[in-house]
């Protein structure tokens, strides 16, 4: 029960306060889902290093000419790429795309597991990303921003560079993710922790994971009992 009310308020807050990101259009608004998994694909990569403000315009013009990706050259590439940083990326990005045209007959590979065997730069976080957000693929994700989302609301004080305490997220995010709307609620962690539960000062009274997190509950109890003290 307190996973189900767990999902339903991070999803009711996702859908009121989600930001219209261009991305997120597409993936609602395209039905051909090899342009769908691309889009993410493309929008997932571009995110990982680069802000989202800047990381919009270079997207919408990535996505003009995304059918000419795997002829376009390694020069035009980086063009395109350029301001952006990172260079391999884009690389990658185009390495990919000719793959999936000259091996995969232009389908995508559709699970978490294939997206990350068969495509260049894409590991663990980018397969599970595109796998759920473009397929529905019932898979979390693990970023930075998860991370502390489930670090608080677990109330988990390990290190999370070590990788047992990796492996023990990742369950936690499969486990968590729900099988209705996987791609959303992926979405929802990592905006959550973009935007609320930020690394300085969250804004827990915004929260709708503050019924639900340990890490707020023990500073509530902490005042409570400093307050009787006195
Ligand atoms: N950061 C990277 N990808 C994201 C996404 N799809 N939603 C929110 N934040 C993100």
């Amino acid at each position: 029960a307190e996973i189900h009310s767990f999902r339903t308020s991070l999803l009711s807050w996702y859908d009121k306060s989600k930001r219209d990101l261009p991305w997120r259009r597409l993936v609602t608004t395209v039905s051909d889902l090899n342009k769908r998994a691309y889009s993410v694909w493309v929008s997932e990569i571009m995110l990982q290093q680069t802000q989202v403000a800047t990381v919009i315009d270079y997207y919408n013009k990535w996505m003009q000419v995304w059918t000419d990706l795997s002829k376009a050259t390694l020069e035009e590439v980086n063009e395109m790429w350029s301001g952006l940083g990172y260079y391999s990326r884009g690389r990658r990005l185009h390495e990919g795309a000719q793959k999936v045209v000259s091996e995969f007959k232009g389908e995508m590979p559709k699970s978490a597991e294939e997206l990350q065997k068969l495509l260049p730069g894409v590991g663990r976080y980018t397969a599970g990303a595109v796998a759920s957000i473009a397929f529905g693929q019932v898979t979390g994700v693990v970023d930075g921003n998860v991370i502390r989302v489930l670090s608080r609301t677990r109330g988990i004080g390990a290190d999370s560079t070590s990788p047992a305490v990796t492996e023990a997220l990742w369950l936690l995010a499969n486990t968590l993710v729900d099988p209705a709307r996987p791609g959303d609620f992926n979405q929802a962690m990592m905006e959550l922790g973009a935007t609320v539960c930020t690394p300085k000062a969250p804004l827990c009274p915004e929260c709708p994971a503050q019924p639900h997190c340990r890490a707020y509950r023990r500073v509530a109890n902490e005042l409570e009992m400093a307050s009787k003290k006195l």
